[in-house]
C-alpha cells in the first residue's frame, strides 16, 4: 500500500496538496473521528478469490488505522443477482470489527428501488447514521429513471452488460432530504454512488460515451440542499479512475472513489481525518499496485 495523496484542508484556506512524506497514517490528530472510504469492489467479477481478498485486506489495514467507519460507496457487487457472492460480501462486511456503512451502486440492484438481500441490510435510503460527530447521509442514486425510459445506447449497453449506468435520486427522495435536512447538528457527510459532475480528463471511453456514465441527472438539486444543509464532504464512487477532489462551493469537499478492487489496476481507497466541528480535514490517497 502507497499513500500517493495527502490533502489537508481549513477553515479559511481550502484545500492544499501536501507532501505525504513526512505524514505518518499512523498518527491520528486528537479530537479527529477517522473514516475510511471504499467503492466499486465489484465482488465476483473476474478472479472472485482476488478481489475477495483485496476487499480483505484493506479492511485488515484499516482495523489497524484505528478507523471508526467505513464507508462504501456502491457497486459492492459485480452481479446483484449472484447470491453467492452478495452473501459473502455482507457475511464479511458484517463480521468486521469496523461498522461499514453503505449505499448501492448500478450494479447493486437493477431496477430503481429494487428491495434485494443488499438493500435491504444496507438500506433504508435515505437515511442518516450518527458516528461521533459525524452525521452520515446515505442515499440510493438508483431510484430513476426507470430502463424503459433510457436511451437507445444505455439500452443497448444494457442488454449487453446486463446493468443500466445512470442514476438520479428523484423527486419524492430530494424531497425526503430537503424536509430533514433542516437544524442539523454535527458534521453533515453525503454518500452517494453517482458522480455530481464529469470529472476532468474523463477516460476516452467514457469521453466518447457520455450517455453511459453521465453525472447524477438531479446533481444541481442534490447540491443546493447540501448547502442549505451545510454538508462538508460527499463520498461517492461509480467513475473508477482517481479524480482529484473538488469543491463546488466554499467549504464542501467532494471526493471519487475508484475502484478499491479493479484488476490490472491501482487499487484505490482513503482515509479522512475529520475534525470534530468539520473544522479540519485530511484525506489520505492510498494505493495498492498488487498483493
Ligand atoms: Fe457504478
Amino acid at each position: 500500500m502507497r499513500v500517493e495523496r495527502v490533502y489537508d484542508w481549513k477553515k479559511g484556506a481550502g484545500l492544499v496538496e501536501v507532501d505525504p512524506v513526512p505524514l505518518d497514517l499512523s498518527i491520528k490528530p486528537g479530537g479527529a473521528t477517522r473514516i475510511a472510504h471504499l467503492s466499486d469492489t465489484h465482488l465476483g467479477k473476474g478472479d472472485r478469490q482476488e478481489r475477495r481478498q483485496q476487499l480483505k485486506d484493506w479492511l485488515q489495514l484499516f482495523s489497524g488505522l484505528d478507523v471508526e467507519v467505513v464507508v462504501h460507496s456502491g457497486d459492492l457487487v459485480e452481479d446483484c443477482d449472484d447470491d453467492e457472492e452478495v452473501q459473502w460480501a455482507l457475511d464479511l462486511l458484517d463480521a468486521a470489527d469496523i461498522p461499514v456503512l453503505g449505499v448501492p451502486g448500478n450494479h447493486d440492484v437493477t431496477q430503481p428501488g429494487e428491495q434485494n438481500r443488499l438493500t435491504r441490510q444496507w438500506g433504508p435510503f435515505p437515511r442518516a447514521e450518527k458516528v461521533g460527530a459525524l452525521q452520515f447521509w446515505l442515499v440510493d442514486s438508483m431510484r430513476c429513471p426507470p430502463a424503459e425510459d433510457r436511451s437507445p445506447r444505455e439500452k443497448e449497453s444494457a442488454r449487453i452488460s446486463g446493468f443500466y449506468s445512470r442514476g438520479a435520486l428523484g423527486d419524492e427522495q430530494l424531497a425526503e432530504l430537503k424536509a430533514k435536512m433542516t437544524h442539523l447538528s454535527g458534521v453533515q457527510i453525503l454518500v452517494i454512488h453517482h458522480h455530481l459532475r464529469q470529472p476532468v480528463p474523463a477516460k476516452p471511453f467514457y469521453e466518447e460515451n457520455s450517455e453511459l456514465m453521465a453525472p447524477l441527472e438531479d446533481a444541481d438539486q442534490l447540491l443546493q440542499i447540501a448547502r442549505q444543509a451545510g454538508v462538508r464532504l460527499v463520498l461517492h464512487g461509480h467513475r473508477h479512475q482517481y479524480v482529484i477532489p473538488y469543491m463546488p462551493f466554499e467549504d464542501l469537499v467532494i471526493l471519487n472513489g475508484g475502484s478499491s478492487t479493479r484488476d490490472g489496476w491501482p487499487k484505490r481507497a482513503r482515509v479522512i481525518d475529520m475534525g470534530q466541528k468539520g473544522e479540519a480535514l485530511r484525506i489520505w490517497e492510498l494505493a495498492r499496485f498488487s498483493r
